[in-house]
């Protein structure tokens, strides 16, 4: 049987599918709320339920507390209705609702940016209309099925192809072969563009970006499509790794300090090594950024990275007095087939 679900804040109305969930029937009919990983982990998709039921759940709601349960909060990307509905959440404006393609692609090159991050080019066929927003995500479509998330980290015209920033996780499935089998002119699929983790136009306030790792992939799109329109409002980028031989992209973000007199930059080291004559900033990269930034309440914040960074500078940037509407992220939730 067929639901509608009414959008109380906007009054907008869609129809979801025996079995579908709110988010996918959402972008179905092309109306954009807020997501990252669809499997019910990072909880940018929350939103209220007013009124009817939904389904049992199929996959641990991690990403809502027992507050929020009470408190009549659900994940778009899980809930499955068993009645018509009426919800409250944020919608996105049109046009960020892009097609969801499935595509062959063929690695171009594959370049050890330092001793655990690779970087993946893939060529689209030609004459393939593959359209993403800077700061979107694709999923890398395995042969047993599974499938892996990984950010576009380019942003530069199709042709030139997509490039992904891979970590190699201890024991990861993919990130595995990537590492140890994959090569030059081998063929992958994917399915994408997935992720409302993209520029806001609607706000000109400083931006704060927060990067974990290879959570600067969105990023660097972000900031390469920013540069290319001539975009002025000021970035502040704060990348935070371990130890200094993981800063994989140093030149290039110093060389855009160079360039570009809206962007500066600063590197985190969370784990120095003693014999490392560094003389920039230490620790967690949120408590860096709140060294610069103690108060929050007239900037944006972009972040991206491992679940726990976000976790933690969800609450300590709210302390310091950010909207909670104008931080916008991307949690790296593993994907839900790892354990
Ligand atoms: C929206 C989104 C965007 C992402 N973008 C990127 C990206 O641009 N670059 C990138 O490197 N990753 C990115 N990730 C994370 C990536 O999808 C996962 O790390 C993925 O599980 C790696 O696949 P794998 O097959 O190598 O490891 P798996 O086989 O999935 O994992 C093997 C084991 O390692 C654990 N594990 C998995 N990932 C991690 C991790 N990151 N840290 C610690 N332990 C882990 C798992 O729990 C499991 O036990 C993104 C995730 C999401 C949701
Ligand atoms: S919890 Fe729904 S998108 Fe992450």
């Amino acid at each position: 049987m067929t639901f509608t679900v009414t959008n109380h804040k906007t009054g907008t109305e869609f129809s979801v599918e025996p079995s579908e969930t709110i988010l996918d029937a959402a972008t179905r009919h092309g109306f954009g709320f807020n997501y990252s990983c669809r499997s019910g982990s990072c909880g940018s998709c929350k939103g209220l339920l007013i009124s009817g039921s939904l389904e049992s759940p199929t996959e641990p709601q991690t990403a809502l507390s027992e507050a929020d349960i009470i408190s009549g909060q659900i994940l778009l990307c899980q809930a499955r209705p068993s009645t018509n509905l009426v919800i409250e959440a944020v919608e996105l404006p049109a046009g960020s609702s892009l097609p969801i393609r499935t595509l062959p692609c063929r690695v171009t090159a594959l370049e050890k940016a330092c001793h655990d991050v690779m970087v993946v080019k893939l060529k689209l066929p030609q004459n393939q209309d593959f359209r993403f927003l800077p700061g979107q995500y694709v999923d890398i479509l395995l042969r047993d099925g599974r499938r892996r998330s990984f950010s576009i980290a380019n942003w530069t015209s199709i042709e030139e192809g997509l490039e992904l920033h891979i970590r190699l996780v201890p024991n990861g499935h993919f990130s595995g072969q990537v590492f140890n089998s994959l090569k030059v002119r081998d063929l992958l699929r994917f399915q994408g563009p997935f992720g409302t983790f993209f520029l806001r136009e609607d706000s000109d306030q400083p931006t704060i970006m927060v990067a974990g790792g290879t959570g600067l992939a969105p990023i660097k799109a972000i900031l390469e499509s920013a540069f290319l329109d001539k975009t002025v409002r000021p970035f502040h980028l704060f990348w935070g790794v371990r130890n200094a031989r993981d800063l994989y992209a140093h030149d290039l973000l110093n060389q855009w300090v160079e360039q570009y007199d809206n962007f500066k930059y600063t590197p985190v080291l969370s784990e120095p090594q003693e014999n490392e004559s560094w003389t920039g900033e230490y620790g967690w990269v949120h408590e860096a950024a709140l060294r610069h930034f103690p108060d929050l309440s007239q900037v944006d914040v972009y972040a991206s990275g491992p679940p726990p960074m976000i976790e933690a500078l969800k609450s300590a940037f709210e302390d310091a007095g950010l909207a909670i509407e104008r931080l916008y992220f991307d949690s790296f939730e593993y994907a839900s087939d790892s354990a």
